[in-house]
């Protein structure tokens, strides 16, 4: 056992943080109130004047909000990624549309136009596309073909706080953009996510229907308690709490992108040169990576030996993961219901079953970075010999 210990995600939470949540907690609103108003609008000012931002309780609430919005449902398709969190497929399924899976690049864990337009039919009616790790997908490309086809794009953004690509951040491309606020991800909220739109009207509606489809906020109220239901809506709302806990976070992201990317360079040039290993990265200056994490996708000789890698790994205190476990359609439920053949998503299947995910966040050090290079060419080397 080693005495070091790096966690693969670990929330960074200061003084500042913490103050603002007492802030909250020491006055009379703690939900729906203004600390998730003016999240709102400083969540958006960092990806861009088109955005428009409505707070909710998880990225899989925004998911399924954004097919609920559509009216998408029974007898509908929607294009998935195999390589996703299952999320992005739940929120298909939960208004009871047919996700339809396609495979992803080996080198990003992307999809592609070309992929996604074999998978259309006539029953598509949208696309669902998920910036893996947080690098972003051909969103010229996608959008170009959803335009061809009259289809909707619904982003998962859930590890995609500072993707851009061609300068336009991920979210904005396509009609609706979903983050994650989750501990491990580029900030938190404990719990929480963003719905984003360039479209006002598309916000001002999901944001009623994420709190019960009710007319009027808690502060557009004349009389306290009175308002109208004028749709169908969950309770997806994000609390105070959690709203004043992003928006201090929210003054970190440009120096949690800075460090990101930073480990992620001296990683990846430690590693580069490893024989039998992949390292997801961006495939251009144009496509521009949130750095969420450095995976490596173990090839060949290596590839049967990823769990005792990453066993050994732990023991000399480098904590992992792996993004992500399975395709989605080989988890049981998606098995069970749709059938699955292996030969279908082999490079989702490469990653989920080859790849380890190192840490990059902003809690590991220079130093640290140096230890996990040394300690996987190390265990590599033993597995090897
Ligand atoms: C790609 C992707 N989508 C959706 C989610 C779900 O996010 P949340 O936990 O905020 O619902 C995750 C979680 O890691 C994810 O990785």
């Amino acid at each position: 056992m080693s005495d070091k210990t790096i966690p693969f995600g670990r929330p960074w939470i200061d003084d500042g943080d913490r103050e603002a949540v007492l802030k909250v907690l020491e006055g009379p609103i703690l939900a729906h109130g203004p600390q998730c108003k003016a999240f709102e609008q400083e969540f958006g000012q960092i990806l861009g004047d088109e955005a428009h931002c409505v707070s909710v309780s998880s990225c899989t609430a925004a998911l399924h909000l954004a097919y609920f919005h559509l009216g998408i449902g029974p007898g509908d398709e929607v294009i998935v990624p195999a390589q996703t969190h299952t999320a992005t497929a739940h929120a298909v399924e939960l208004v009871g549309a047919k996700p339809v899976f396609v495979d992803c690049e080996l080198t990003t864990g992307n999809v592609t136009a070309e992929a996604i337009a074999a998978a259309i039919t006539e029953r598509t009616k949208a696309l669902s596309v998920v910036h893996f790790l947080g690098i972003p997908c051909n969103m010229a490309a996608i959008t170009d073909l959803a335009r061809q086809r009259d289809l909707k794009v619904v982003e998962d953004c859930a590890l995609a706080i500072g993707t851009r690509y061609q300068g336009r951040h991920a979210g904005l491309w396509g009609d609706m953009g979903c983050f994650s606020f989750y501990p491990v991800k580029h900030l938190t909220t404990g719990e929480g996510g963003m719905f984003v739109s360039r479209h006002p009207q598309v916000a001002a509606s999901v944001s009623k229907q994420r709190a019960f489809g009710v007319d009027r906020s808690y502060a557009e109220r004349t009389l306290p308690g009175m308002y109208d239901v004028v749709k169908l809506g969950f309770n997806y709302r994000m609390s105070d709490i959690n709203a004043a806990l992003g928006r201090h976070q929210l003054t970190k992201v440009p120096e949690i992108l800075k460090r990101r990317r930073k480990n992620f360079e001296q990683l990846k040039s430690l590693l580069w040169k490893i024989e039998n290993v992949v390292i997801i990265d961006s495939p251009g200056e144009e496509y521009e990576n949130s750095y969420y994490c450095l995976s490596v996708v173990l090839q060949g000789a290596l590839k049967p030996h990823r769990n005792a890698i990453a066993t050994a790994l732990k023991a000399m205190g480098v904590g992992t993961s792996i993004y992500y476990p399975q395709p989605v359609p080989r988890m049981k439920y998606y098995r069970e219901k749709y059938g699955y053949r292996p030969e279908d998503y082999p490079n989702a299947a490469a990653i989920s079953d080859g790849s380890i995910a190192l840490p990059v966040g902003p809690h590991v050090s220079s130093d640290d970075i140096e230890f996990i290079a040394r300690s996987l060419e190390k265990t590599i080397k033993e597995t090897h010999t």
